[in-house]
Parts: C-alpha cells; structure tokens; sequence
C-alpha cells in the first residue's frame, strides 16, 4: 500500500468570522469553528485516503482563545496518523492581527476520520510517514489517543489500552 507524508494531505482554510456566526459577547460561536474544523480536516482526509470519509471522533477540542467578530480565521489540517481504515487529523486554529498581521494561535482540534466506500464499510487507507520532529511527536501521541477514544466509546477494554497505560504508570 502506497505511504504518503502530512504534506500529501494538508488543507489549509481562511475565512472571515461574520455577525450569525457569533455568540452575545460578540466573539466567534464554538459550534461554528467545530463545523469548520470538521470541512477542514474532512478535505485532509479525502485527500490523504482518496476515498469517502466520514468523521467518527471528535477526540479533542481545545477553545483556548476567544476570536471577536472580524477576525481572520486560518484551520491548517493534517494527518497526524494512519491507521488501518481510520486516520486522525490534528487541527492548528490561527487567528491574524490586523494591523501587524501577525498569526497567534487561538485553538486546536484533533478528529478521527473513516475512509469507507460507496456502502458504507470501512476501507483500508495509506499509511503516513511523518518527516518533521511535530508531525513525529503528533504520530506517537495519536496511538494512546486512538485508545483513549476507543475506551471512551465502550470499544476497547481500558486492559488493552498498552500505550495509554504506560502514560499513567510513568
Ligand atoms: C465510521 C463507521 C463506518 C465505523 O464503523 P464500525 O462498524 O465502527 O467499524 P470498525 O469498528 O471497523 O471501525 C472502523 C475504524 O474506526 C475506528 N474507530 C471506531 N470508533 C472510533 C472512535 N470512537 N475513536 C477512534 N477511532 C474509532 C476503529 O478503530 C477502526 O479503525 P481502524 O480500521 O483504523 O483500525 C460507522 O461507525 C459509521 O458509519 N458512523 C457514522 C459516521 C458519520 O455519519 N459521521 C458523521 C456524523 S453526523
């Protein structure tokens, strides 16, 4: 099966923060940056897979900043792992200053995707090979991710989360 790199896949997505898409103190709705994380990382892994994807976790979701209305929103989106049909996308919320135009980052996300075909059935997906020291970092901590959200789904025994166990032993 062909190996692709984060690069292959990443969606990068920039867009204004308008009025309806605001909460009553004037800054951007969660709901409405969820569902643009959920375009984002939905692209990455179409690109990556080649398939049709479907979003199966929410896994994380960090609203570390507020985004007032007006701001310039950038989701950058990428693979951080591939499983055998499942593949988890991390998310980087960057927000512009306007006049500097300088980028901070406001949030982040991590979803996991199913590439599956025209029924429905999960298919199996390339596998990643991360190249920087980031995207190694994200491809380790993404297997005790998976098994963190498959404990949480009631489809894995927490015995058989190794990866994860070890984070709470140490
Ligand atoms: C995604 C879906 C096809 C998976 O079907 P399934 O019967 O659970 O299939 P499997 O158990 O083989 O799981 C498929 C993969 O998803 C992974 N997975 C399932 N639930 C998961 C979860 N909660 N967190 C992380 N990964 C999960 C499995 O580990 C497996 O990964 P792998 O093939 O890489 O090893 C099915 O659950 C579905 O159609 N869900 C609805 C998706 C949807 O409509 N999303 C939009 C919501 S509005």
């Amino acid at each position: 099966m062909e190996i692709k790199t984060p690069k292959d896949s990443r969606t990068i997505v920039t867009d204004l923060v308008l009025p309806s898409e605001t909460n009553p103190i004037g800054n951007m709705f969660g709901g409405e940056l969820l569902a643009r994380m959920d375009r984002a990382a939905s692209i990455t892994a179409r690109r990556h897979s080649r398939r049709i994807t479907v979003t199966v976790s929410v896994n994380h979701v960090a609203f570390n900043k507020m985004i007032p209305l007006g701001s310039v929103v950038t989701i950058e989106a990428q693979v951080s792992r591939a499983f055998k049909s499942s593949m988890e996308i991390f998310m980087d919320v960057w927000i512009e200053d306007r006049e500097s135009g300088v980028r901070s980052k406001a949030n982040e996300g991590i979803y996991t995707f199913v590439a599956v075909d025209e029924m429905g059935t999960p298919v199996p997906v390339p596998e990643l090979q991360p190249e920087t020291p980031l995207e190694k970092e994200r491809f380790v901590a993404a297997l005790r991710r998976r098994q963190l959200s498959l404990v949480l789904a009631g489809k894995m025994k927490a015995n058989d989360a190794t990866e994860l166990k070890i984070l709470f032993d140490s």
